[in-house]
């Protein structure tokens, strides 16, 4: 600083504030809320060390956590004492242990994690939780918090995977209304059923907010074995969002029994700090999590094979009218493992480009076996190529013109509810990506 004109250095001073003001805009900070207030005093009495990070609104994500300093690549952003994670050790020493013992059937670890939460939820202000469950959602974004309605707009692929978990969440509700009936035997819960709204904020709050951790301390033999053993809840560090671009690491330390995250991306003051869920698409992120974000790298259009196989037919069948073997083309896509077909911001995939080359090559080459040398990554011949990418482009524009009638259609209806805008914006996305690939071809 010394070394810089004063008028450089205010100038430079006003463009930290200005970036500060921007940042601060776009945010709501929350951390006087009470029960904020509160979750920060838990959080210091049980062992938490100073950090820089305050709860606020944002307008683009929502909830999370804003840093007051900037931390640099290897810092670590936050640590949680081990008291303070919420695994199947805790729920097997507390008072369900008996229940958990002598239940007739073995619960999952997320079964037991869920009848944890529950259990001291139903004890309000005397859990020792508390102040972490005062601070946790209500109710959910998934599609299975959608109504009739916005379910019917999904993309098919997601209305049957939304159904799948519906299935799979009922199921286990029944397994736990079981389990808390046997609980009233132990004086644990008394009074009324576990209802499935109740059963579906618990296991929801699992489902988007715990953190992977391999246990060392093995509550094996009392857990259905079919789920492994790795759902963790951390009070704090679970208001912390996602995002596709940072890179972080989290893990146990095993010197100060703390689960901490460190950066791998800086992160200025004032700015959002994320983390990485993992490499989910805009579909998975939705169902699992109830939430989509803009330009996700992981995103992609699936092309379905019957497609690429009809379009390419018809372009082979007026091309050749002789037997053009489309049976022996597709055999040797199946027998060479080519699965993936879909198409992202990067273009068509390896597997989708090398299926379609394998079905326009000429009948000659083919009988030559020249898809060989094209599945070992060798050039496609100069005709074969134009055919493939005819075909390409034809299928793209059809998959094109029915996402686009489809983002019509949902911008028609007339109350755009958050869900139904989530959904257009997977639509949105999907046309991004076909338009995208189209303009590569
Ligand atoms: C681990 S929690 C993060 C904290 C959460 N926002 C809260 O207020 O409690 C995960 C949930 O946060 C939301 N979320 C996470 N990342 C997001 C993002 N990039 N955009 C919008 N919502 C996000 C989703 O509702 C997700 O289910």
């Amino acid at each position: 600083m010394a070394a810089t004109p004063h008028g450089q250095a205010q100038n430079c001073k006003g463009r930290r504030y200005r970036r500060k003001q921007r940042k601060l805009v776009n945010s709501e900070n929350i951390s006087h809320e009470r029960k904020h207030i509160e979750l920060q005093q838990w959080l210091s009495q049980n062992g938490v060390k100073y950090h820089h990070l305050r709860p606020a609104n944002f307008k683009t994500t929502g909830r999370g956590l804003m840093t007051v300093k900037a931390y640099k690549d290897g810092d670590v952003i936050i640590s949680i004492p081990k008291k303070l994670l919420i695994t199947t050790q805790v729920a097997l020493e507390s008072e369900l242990k008996d229940v958990i013992v002598r239940f007739p059937k073995k619960l999952t670890a997320r079964l037991i994690i869920c009848a944890f939460l529950i259990i001291e939820k139903m004890k309000g202000s005397s859990s020792f939780w508390a102040p972490y469950i005062r601070c946790l959602p209500e109710s959910f974004d998934t599609p299975a918090y959608f109504t009739e309605e916005e379910l019917s707009l999904l993309p098919d692929s997601l209305q049957v995977k939304s159904k799948e978990q519906r299935v799979k969440i009922q199921q286990e509700f029944r397994k736990l209304k079981q389990f808390f009936r046997f609980a009233k035997e132990f004086n644990i819960c008394k009074g009324e059923e576990l209802s499935l709204s109740f059963f579906k904020w618990a296991w929801f709050v699992v489902n988007t907010r715990s953190l992977y951790m391999e246990e060392s301390y093995s509550a094996g033999r009392y857990l259905d074995p079919s789920e492994k053993d790795v759902y963790v809840l951390a009070p704090f560090l679970d208001l912390l969002n996602h995002s596709p671009e940072v890179d972080v690491t989290g893990a146990y330390n095993p010197s100060n029994d703390c689960y901490e995250i460190s950066t791998v991306t800086p992160f200025h003051r004032y700015d959002q700090v994320f983390i990485y869920y993992g490499p989910h698409d805009n579909k998975t992120l939705l169902l699992d999590y109830g939430f989509v974000v803009p330009s996700n790298p992981h995103s992609v259009v699936q092309i379905s094979l019957d497609d690429v196989v009809k379009m390419s037919a018809g372009h082979m069948e007026s091309t050749f009218p002789e037997d053009y073997a489309i049976e022996e083309r597709q055999k040797v896509i199946t027998e060479n493992h080519l699965w993936d077909f879909s198409c992202s911001l990067n273009g068509l995939s390896w597997h989708l480009a090398i299926c379609l080359d394998i079905l326009c090559l000429d009948p000659n080459q083919f009988g030559r076996e020249e898809w060989k040398s094209i599945v070992a990554g060798h050039e496609t011949p100069d005709n074969c190529k134009d055919r493939s990418t005819r075909v390409a482009k034809n299928v793209l524009k059809q998959y094109l013109e029915e996402t686009s009638k489809k983002c019509q259609e949902i911008s028609a209806v007339g109350h755009q509810t958050d869900h139904i805008l989530m959904v257009l914006q997977l639509f949105h996305e999907e046309e991004e990506i076909l338009t995208n690939c189209l303009s590569k071809l």
